[in-house]
């Protein structure tokens, strides 16, 4: 059993001034204000539109929380600011940090939600602004090149393999598996809205001949292939219980037999209180979407089995899961 908390470690956890300081500092550009060149508070001030004053004691309590250098009266990033929240850096990530500054509001409704069971996001903020919502997938993108290839190579392809990337968001993996295997084709299914960032990382990436772009609703459109292998990447945890268990039926319908389902994900262990992090993330679906919620495993074994698949392993501990389409059929 793991030791129990000091009260100095609950007050820790407990306090949050300084995140919100961080969150307001990136929504209001301050980093980037700084990318050429030390300045007082005043001239930030003219530069993001603020009140100068006021502007100052965030500036000091950012410098007090070594994400500035202050020398006399002048402000400068520290070399980790400049290098990931300066917007022109090609290293930027101060995108996801906006996306948590815009779900603020969601999290103060949490302990109204706790109270009566009720959502109180109608919409995620991805469909409020979208704008937003296209930055975050290229940061994420970028992160996710690391992960992406390691994935390809642990399912060990061989040969012409048709995948589909359902939900591919800017195709990351679908790039990473098409860098992975020279053969592999691949199609990205998204949201429309999605597919124009797509459009730009595929074409960045120099493979359009291999990926091809299908727009659509996968709880309502058809899925196009047969497909030799399905991923479904972080896409189950903004959907309903019985969304994804339809969505397995429709994915087994477009797999060719001997097919197989690749799911990854962000999943709690059987005890739902691990991993940790997993445990805060169910949290943060509950306040900021209208249906999602965090599995388990097991859940997507039973999505699996109803679909008819078969062979189902979790790959990797929360995380991975795959299952292959045996020979009965499933309906379209
Ligand atoms: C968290 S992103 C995951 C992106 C990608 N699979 C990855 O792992 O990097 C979820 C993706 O699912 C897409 N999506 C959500 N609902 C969808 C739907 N009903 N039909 C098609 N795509 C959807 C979103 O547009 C977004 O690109």
């Amino acid at each position: 059993m793991s030791r129990e908390l000091s009260l100095a470690e609950v007050f820790q956890l407990g306090y949050y001034w300084e995140t919100k300081i961080l969150l307001t500092a990136v929504t209001l550009d301050v980093f980037t204000a700084l990318d050429d060149r030390p300045k007082s508070a005043r001239e930030i001030a003219e530069q993001i539109g603020a009140h100068g004053p006021t502007l100052e004691l965030l500036l000091n309590a950012l410098v007090a929380m070594k994400l500035l250098l202050k020398q006399g009266d002048h402000y400068a990033n520290s070399p980790v600011t400049g290098q990931y929240l300066v917007k022109s850096s090609p290293h930027y990530v101060g995108y996801l940090l906006r996306l948590h500054d815009a779900e603020w509001n969601n999290w103060g409704k949490l302990e109204e939600t706790v109270r009566t069971g009720r959502r109180m996001a109608d919409r995620h903020v991805f469909e409020t602004d979208p704008e937003l919502g296209g930055n975050v997938l290229t940061v994420l993108d970028r992160i996710g090149r690391q992960s992406g290839p390691e994935l390809a190579r642990r399912l060990k392809l061989k040969g012409p393999v048709r995948l589909l990337d359902l939900g591919g968001g800017a195709g990351t993996n679908a790039i990473a598996f098409c860098e992975v295997y020279p053969d592999l084709t691949a199609t990205v299914f998204d949201l429309p809205a999605t597919l124009r960032l797509t459009e730009k990382t595929v074409k960045e990436r120099g493979l359009t001949a291999r990926i091809t772009l299908m727009a659509g609703d996968f709880n309502r459109d058809s899925l196009g292939g047969p497909y030799d292998v399905v991923l479904m990447s972080d896409i189950l945890h903004y959907q309903t219980n019985e969304g994804n268990e339809a969505l397995f039926k429709k994915v087994y319908a477009h797999l060719t037999t001997g097919g197989r389902v690749v799911v990854k994900d962000r999943f709690l262990d059987e005890s739902r209180t691990a991993p940790a992090w997993t445990t805060a993330f169910a949290i943060h679906i509950l306040v900021n979407t209208q249906f999602g919620s965090c599995y388990r495993c097991s859940d997507v074994v039973q999505w699996m089995k109803k679909a008819g698949f078969i062979d189902i392993v979790e790959e990797e501990k929360t995380a991975v899961v795959q299952g292959v389409k045996g020979q009965q059929v499933g309906a379209m």
